[in-house]
C-alpha cells in the first residue's frame, strides 16, 4: 500500500477542507454565521466523476474546477473590497484569510496542469464552461452577485498567477 502522506492529492484535499473553515472565519469577521449545505446535483456528479474516472479524465475536470475556484475567489475578494471599504479592520482580516486560500488554489491549478498533456489542457479549456455551468447551477448566489457573463469571462481569462501576485507566500523571493 502506498503511503497516503506521499500523495499530493491528500494535501490538496486537506487544503480544500481548510478553505471552508477559512471562509467561515472570513464571514465571522463581519458577524455572519455560515452553514455548510449539501452539494447540488451537478457538483455531486462532478465530484463522483473526479473520483471514479481514470486519472487523465479526472485531472481535466479538476483543472476546470480549480480554475473556476480561482475566478470565483478573486471576484469575491473584489466584492469584499467594494463592500467593506469603510471597515478597514474587517477588510484586512478578510484579505489575510483570502490570501491563504488564493495561494493554495493557484498551487492546485499548477499541480493539476503539470499532469496534463497540451492536448488535455485544450480539452480542459473546452470543458471549463460546462463545469462552470454546473457550479453556477448549484450556487445561484454566485450568479446573483456577479452574473454569469462576468464569471465566465473571469474564468476564460484564467490568469491564475496574477490573482495570487499580491501575496508574499513564495518559494523564491526576487533578489533584485
Ligand atoms: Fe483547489
Amino acid at each position: 500500500m502506498t503511503d497516503p502522506s506521499a500523495d499530493p492529492h491528500a494535501f490538496i484535499q486537506i487544503e480544500e477542507v481548510y478553505h471552508t473553515r477559512i471562509l467561515e472565519d472570513a464571514l465571522a469577521a463581519i458577524g455572519v454565521k455560515m452553514k455548510v449545505s449539501d452539494p447540488g446535483v451537478a457538483t455531486r456528479v462532478l465530484v463522483r466523476a473526479m473520483v471514479h474516472m481514470p486519472d487523465q479524465v479526472s485531472d481535466v475536470l479538476v483543472l476546470c474546477g480549480e480554475i473556476f475556484g480561482v475566478a470565483v475567489f478573486a471576484l469575491l475578494l473584489e466584492k469584499a473590497r467594494e463592500l467593506f471599504a469603510a471597515q478597514p479592520r474587517a477588510l484586512a482580516r478578510i484579505e489575510a484569510l483570502f490570501a491563504q486560500i488564493m495561494v493554495d488554489e493557484v498551487g492546485h491549478v499548477h499541480f493539476v496542469r503539470s499532469r496534463l498533456s497540451p492536448a488535455l489542457v485544450r480539452v480542459a479549456r473546452r470543458m471549463a464552461p460546462l463545469v462552470a455551468w454546473g457550479a453556477m447551477r448549484d450556487i445561484p448566489e454566485l450568479v446573483a452577485l456577479f452574473g454569469r457573463k462576468r464569471i465566465m469571462e473571469r474564468m476564460a481569462r484564467a490568469d491564475v498567477d496574477s490573482e495570487a501576485a499580491p501575496y508574499s507566500d513564495r518559494f523564491l523571493v526576487p533578489t533584485a
